[in-house]
């Protein structure tokens, strides 16, 4: 059973639904975790037998140092996907149209060395390593709803901070309105760029006050260890009231403008894929509804469809950001 807490307007799942998230918090000590947030003390100790009675291991990244978020909403209490299923069951157009692709061919991707640049309107403009862009701030665990438009949603622990501790750096210029967001591109490391499928490089854009909200993330990894290439190695976006599409992997720049970008799936199909991409029950795709979502790992005959949240949950934390937009037009 769900239960909605008046508190902060999550919905927390019953403890038996808990278990899995709790195998690999165990290895991540999310007793800590368990013991500030939302849970309670009492369930922490619940949880730390559980967690040490079962250990999961997930890929073979290298392991990252996070502290706890203190991002209001940064966690989520929903059962954490398997980490097997959320590194193969990905979009990642550049590898692959089918969700298998990524995984089995992302291993050509070269991350190393990597640069992103922070240009356009501002008055600081910067060029950073990977390792210094990493350095910037300290990594946090940020467990997040992720809805992929085409009805399907993964519960991931993504390790990374605020894509605002990086933006503010750069100083952006008062006639900054917008952050657009650019990914590799490279046709000798990713088999289908060039592809015409979409228009490369895959480019996404926020509205600056969306791209400066604390729970819009700059990940360097998942499961407490670096990306996996098909999760987007070496650094992409997570930004979880929006439909995944918008959370562009493999950063290579980043650039202020005045004017709306223009994004990878508006330009393929401008009725399909609006600029702001928030997650609305309430707006069907042109090709089939929006309202109710599969979550990965809980497939079967009878497993039932979960009902979509408005901002996929995260209404609480950015709604105040769209007050008096109409979000079905601006969809
Ligand atoms: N970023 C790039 N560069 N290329 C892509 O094809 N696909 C997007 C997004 N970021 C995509 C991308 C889509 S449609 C989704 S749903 C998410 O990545 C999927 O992220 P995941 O594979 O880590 O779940």
């Amino acid at each position: 059973m769900l239960i909605k807490t008046q508190r902060d307007g999550f919905i927390h799942p019953a403890s038996s639904e808990i278990t899995p998230q709790l195998v690999y918090q165990g290895r991540r000590e999310m007793m800590k975790l368990m013991a500030t947030g939302a849970a309670g003390a009492a369930m922490a100790s619940w949880a730390g037998r559980q967690a040490l009675a079962q250990a999961a291991r997930p890929g073979k990244g290298t392991a990252i140092n996070t502290v706890k978020s203190a991002v209001p909403g940064a966690i989520t209490m929903d059962k954490v996907t398997e980490y097997k299923d959320a590194s193969t069951y990905n979009n990642f157009y550049e590898f692959g149209t089918d969700k298998a692709d990524p995984a089995k061919n992302a291993h050509t991707l070269k991350t190393t060395p990597w640069t992103v640049e922070v240009d356009g309107l501002v008055k600081k403009p910067a060029k950073y390593t990977l390792e210094d862009l990493m350095k910037l701030s300290a990594q946090e665990e940020r467990i997040y709803r992720l809805r992929c438009v085409e009805g399907w949603s993964m519960v991931v622990p993504w390790v990374g901070y605020s894509l605002s501790k990086l933006l503010e750096k750069v100083e952006p210029l008062p006639n900054a309105k917008y952050v657009e967001f650019i990914t590799q591109a490279d046709p000798k490391t990713m088999p289908f760029v060039g592809s015409r499928v979409l228009d490369w490089p895959y480019a996404e854009g926020l509205r600056i006050d969306e791209a400066m909200h604390p729970l819009t993330l700059l990940a360097f990894g998942m499961y407490g260890e670096t990306l996996p290439n098909q999760n987007g190695a070496p650094v992409r976006l997570v930004v979880p009231w929006k439909y995944g599409f918008k959370s562009a992997k493999t950063l290579v720049r980043i650039r202020f403008t005045d004017k709306e970008p223009k994004t990878a799936w508006n330009k393929a199909a401008a009725n399909e894929y609006g600029f702001y991409s928030n997650v609305n029950p309430d707006v069907d795709h042109p090709r089939w509804s929006q309202s109710t979502e599969r979550r990965i790992g809980e497939d079967g005959l009878f497993a039932k469809k979960r009902k979509t949240l408005m901002f996929n949950g995260y209404e609480p934390q950015v709604g105040q950001l769209y007050a008096g937009m109409d979000l079905k037009k601006n969809f």
